[in-house]
């Protein structure tokens, strides 16, 4: 356990105006410090069911602790998984469906600020950035065994980097001397690839590689994509799932997969008598929603929060 314990949850007062005051049952896919959890909880009818999930242990341990109050009074369940797979282990353990889906991707602010998980560029510390510390592939795998095409795909296809080349460059030649084993190894070797453009641009240079990276140590693009859509799948009629992402590459897979469950979908012209068949999902969020002013003053991490919501319909009688 660790002595970083504390994330504000981000965009809470929307979050809660999409949660029906009854009794139901909510999943929470990325539980954190229980946050969001624990105002929800406190807004749903007591005898409602809670399933909260994390593939980091810490995450776990110290919700069971924020969520103690609600112990006797609501069915709580706790499971570390990752999210895109827990659908099967929720199915085994006779859950259904859920009514409320709640989804706050990304890293949390104790894995962010602790040093030792070797997220940020801002700290000194081993290349790591797993989320789930008993994950084999560290970052520090990634950038010292990785081919000059790999490293190329992690910074040009998910960290969405510019530069990217030199940089690749850099990191291969240095590897060669001796293995790149720190955050600030690596951060002084992006500066050392980068055009001095990008090097004056607004924002820390190596912002971009270490998302790329974050991204690949723990599959979370693919983790989005197939997560999203088995929990689309997972609510139960009137259920509802709120999404909460962090730039446009993680909300523009959002948008994509809310746009394929909530429009009709096209007719076939090869089978002209097939009726367009409508979606069986309504989206609530016509445009993304994004934090107040007043919050992003109150805490500047939630500055780049993209929140979308979704609904299933309620069976047709
Ligand atoms: C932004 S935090 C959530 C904070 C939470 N809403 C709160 O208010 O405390 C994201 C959490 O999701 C977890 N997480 C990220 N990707 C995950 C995945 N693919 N499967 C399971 N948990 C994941 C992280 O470990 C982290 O604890």
């Amino acid at each position: 356990m660790t002595e970083f314990n504390y994330h504000n949850p981000v965009m809470l007062e929307e979050v809660l105006s999409f949660v029906p005051p009854k009794k139901l049952t909510y999943l929470d896919l990325t539980l954190g410090r229980a946050g969001h959890a624990q105002n929800i909880l406190k807004k749903i009818k007591k005898g409602s069911t809670f399933i909260g999930v994390d593939c980091d242990d810490d995450a776990l341990i110290y919700s069971k602790e924020n969520l103690k109050e609600f112990d006797k009074k609501d069915n709580l369940n706790f499971i570390h998984s990752r999210y895109a797979e827990v659908f099967p282990i929720l199915r085994e353990r006779g859950f259904t469906g859920a009514d409320f889906i709640l989804m706050d991707i990304g890293v949390s602010s104790p894995q962010f600020d602790d040093p030792k998980r070797g997220f940020s560029y801002r700290y000194d510390s081993d290349l790591d950035m797993r989320m789930d510390p008993k994950d084999k592939l560290t970052a520090k795998d990634i950038i010292n065994s990785y081919s000059e095409k790999e490293l190329c795909r992690v910074f040009r296809d998910l960290g969405e980097c510019h530069s990217y080349y030199p940089v690749v460059k850099k990191i291969i030649n240095a590897r060669l001397v001796k293995p790149i084993n720190t955050t600030f190894e690596l951060v002084d070797i992006i500066k050392s690839g980068l055009p001095r453009k990008e090097l004056n641009e607004k924002g820390h240079p190596a912002k971009q590689f270490f998302l790329g990276l974050r991204y690949e140590v723990n599959g979370e693009i693919r983790e989005l994509t197939k997560g999203l859509e088995e929990a689309i799948q997972f609510l139960n009629p009137s259920g509802r799932l709120v999404i909460i992402s962090f730039n446009s590459e993680e909300d523009r897979i959002v948008k994509t997969i809310f746009k394929k469950y909530t429009t009709k979908a096209p007719i076939d012209k090869y089978h002209p008598l097939l009726e367009e068949k409508e979606p069986e999902f309504v989206a609530l969020t016509k445009k993304p929603l994004l934090p107040t002013e007043k919050e992003i003053e109150e805490n500047n991490r939630s500055k780049p929060s993209i929140m979308r919501s979704l609904e299933r319909k309620k069976l047709a009688r």
